[in-house]
């Protein structure tokens, strides 16, 4: 079918939106037909494409010998094995010499308006080098990990290609996480060093952050030193011979500013990210060097059709993957001006981000639905105090986007004709998989469009056949990408049955999509017991165990309940120990018991205490039917097996009470 031919198509479907035809000219990807060309090339010659990009896009120090070695039944996949390179080398290095040594790297807006720190390639390449010293000096050697506890402030993108720079894996724990998420985090990696703050900013106000950090060193053996950013002005207590001051550190006279950076194997570690899963435990992800780079820098490229004079600001914590790719690695590998802000889009006002975006004149802007619709909430005037002409693409990312919130981005925020790229992708795939390319692809509000050049997305039954057209499945990827996870740090085993035992010869992404007659994905959802809050991802197993860890709970049952603004809220069902009545102080010492366990994030914004939970005869808690109650639906589907029926009915009425 010709270009024209599948435009008309797609319109008869209902809202579609067109790429700007002037601009295709300049675009990475400039229409469809250079799409499909580049995609058919992709999937029928993958070790030609994947090859050339890495070798366009990142400088090695020895070529690689293989593009791809893939064994799905280990599994292990190596990329560009053989090749020699460095991160920091990549991401730093080689634009001091490429005429950007002057270009801002990273525009720093912090919390309060007045502190704003630009960094150019010199002068970052300066901080990472002092920065990877003080890293030595403490005995940190290739291979060895690293763990960053750290707010939005500019000495974490340091840290992290300080951390490249040495061929140190860094392992970032969200801010946001408890002490005992960081514990269990820094112990499951046996980091050596851990890199924290006195404190984060957060609107308005100063939340200490170091004794979450002595909390969790209280029962971790392996790191030995622990350096702190001053970021707050908050008493600090430091336990003498473990904790340093970053200032202090950095300043030591026999820092310098020159640090040798090391030649990394392509399959090198390069970072892990842990993220829920269906079982309580938290996995680490592992990404390595050469495969990882690559796709952050690729996609960065193609997706946000990043130029040299633009300024980039992807909203993100660097505490989720997002960050990581789309602040530090993929802007910086290519040589782009990324802006990193500390604060939150509400305060002091919910113009905040408008107003950072008519101050620094971003062009391209990358955010969460869950951020559009609360914004939404507050009125279109908002956006109309700031001149938003300068933005050019805008982005979305970590849950759909309803076709309401896109519309209101697009027409308050686009001025009714930026193109809008919802982004599909995940903590294990280290770059976006599905989206839109600006210039390219017509748009349908709420679908993430069409797999990347590359990216062989297929919608299956639980058999593996096809689905057809339009109907749900699961979402697999059945050819490998070089930004793929290599393993589960620490268990291979859960690596393949989590992600390749599903599917034979595929990675299974654990989300339910549908793809359309034109070929474009809409997803659904999780399909396993991980729901998305605000575009985060949280395991239900993992609250459970929290909420069961309490002296007073005898059982929990988590799902997600839907949220207009969140995405989806947690809801938790509670059985108490016997003789035990709920009440308000239990009630809260609940919450308080999972922000002190896991974090803020994971707090549960409803408690149902039940006397029972649907079970099976076998003693299988039915999460469908609580599900469904949270859900206000009365459909339970097939509930014959249920050991006690009647127990459905208290909780309907008790969730009646609750709402
Ligand atoms: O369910 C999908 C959802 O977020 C999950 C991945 O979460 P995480 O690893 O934390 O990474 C978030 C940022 C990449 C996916 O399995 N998700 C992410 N992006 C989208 C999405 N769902 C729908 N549309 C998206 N654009």
């Amino acid at each position: 079918m010709s270009e024209e031919k599948k435009i008309e198509s797609l319109q008869k479907d209902g809202q579609i939106f067109m790429p700007d035809v002037e601009k295709r000219e300049e675009a990475w990807v400039g229409g469809m037909d250079e799409y499909e060309v580049l995609h058919k090339r992709a999937l029928e010659d993958p070790e030609g494409y994947w090859g050339e990009r890495a070798t366009e896009l990142l400088t090695w120090f020895s070529d690689f010998d293989s593009v791809l070695e893939a064994d799905y039944e280990t599994p292990e996949f190596k990329w560009f094995s053989g090749g020699r390179t460095n991160v920091s080398y990549n991401c730093l290095d080689r634009h001091l010499v490429d005429g950007r040594r002057n270009k801002a790297a990273l525009i720093w807006q912090g919390e309060p308006e007045e502190d704003v720190r630009v960094y150019t390639y010199q002068m970052l390449h300066t901080e990472v080098c002092r920065f990877a010293n003080v890293l030595k000096k403490k005995g940190v050697k290739r291979g060895d990990r690293v763990a960053l506890y750290m707010p939005m402030i500019p000495e974490l993108t340091i840290a992290m290609l300080a951390c490249t720079r040495l061929g140190a894996v860094h392992s970032i724990v969200f801010a946001g996480f408890s002490s005992i998420a960081l514990q269990s985090r820094i112990d499951d990696s046996a980091a050596r060093v851990l890199v924290t703050s006195d404190a984060v900013l957060r609107a308005g106000k100063t939340i200490a952050l170091k004794p979450n950090a002595d909390e969790a060193l209280k029962d971790c053996p392996s790191v030995e030193q622990c350096i702190v950013v001053q970021r707050g002005t908050n008493d600090v207590s430091m336990v003498e011979g473990r904790d340093s001051w970053w200032h202090d550190e950095i300043n030591a006279e026999d820092i310098t500013s020159e640090c040798p950076y090391e030649e990394m194997d392509a399959e090198d570690p390069l970072f892990i990210l842990y993220t829920s899963g269906s079982t309580g435990k938290p996995k680490g992800v592992l990404h390595t060097t050469g495969g990882y780079l690559t796709y952050a820098a690729h996609t960065t490229q193609h997706v946000f059709d990043v130029k040299d004079d633009d300024v980039y600001w992807c909203t993100a914590d660097i505490g989720w993957i997002t960050g990581h790719s789309y602040i530090v690695y993929g802007p910086l590998a290519l040589g782009a001006t990324s802006v990193m802000f500390e604060g939150v889009p509400s305060y002091p006002n919910p113009d905040r981000f408008w107003q950072i975006v008519d101050k620094f004149k971003v062009n391209i802007f990358y955010t969460a639905p869950t951020v559009i619709r609360a914004l939404m909430r507050e009125g279109e005037e908002w956006t109309r105090k700031y001149d938003l002409g300068s933005l050019r693409v805008l982005g979305s990312v970590g849950e759909p986007i309803n076709p309401e919130a896109w519309l209101w981005y697009h027409k308050n925020i686009g001025g009714g004709k930026l193109p809008i790229v919802d982004t599909w992708w995940q903590t294990e795939t280290g770059g976006i998989m599905i989206s839109a390319l600006p210039y390219a692809t017509p748009l349908k509000p709420g679908s993430a469009t069409r797999a990347l050049p590359g990216i062989s997305a297929k919608i299956v039954r639980r058999d593996g056949s096809p689905a057809g057209p339009n109907e749900g499945g699961h979402l697999i990827i059945d050819k490998p990408w070089p930004g793929m996870l290599r393993t589960v740090w620490g268990d291979p085993e859960r690596y393949k049955s989590t992600y390749f035992s599903g599917f034979s010869g595929a990675y299974e992404a654990g989300d339910g999509a549908r793809c359309d007659e034109d070929g474009y994905f809409w997803i659904m959802g999780r399909l396993d017991d991980v729901i998305n809050v605000s575009g985060h991802r949280m395991g239900t197993a993992e609250i459970e165990s929290a909420l069961v860890a309490h002296a007073d709970v005898t059982e929990a049952a988590v799902v997600g309940m839907p949220h207009e603004v969140k995405g989806e809220t947690i809801y938790a069902y509670v059985t108490l120990r016997s003789g035990m009545e709920p009440d308000d102080d239990l009630l809260k010492d609940l919450k308080a018991w999972v922000r002190k366990e896991i974090g803020p994030i994971a707090t549960p914004e409803f408690i149902q205490f039940a006397d029972g939970l649907p079970k099976t005869r076998s003693g299988k808690i039915m999460r469908r039917v609580l599900r469904k109650i949270v859900e206000g639906s009365d459909q339970f589907g097939d509930t014959s097996t249920l050991a006690d029926p009647g127990v459905v009915t208290d909780l309907i009425e008790g969730n009646r009470d609750l709402i």
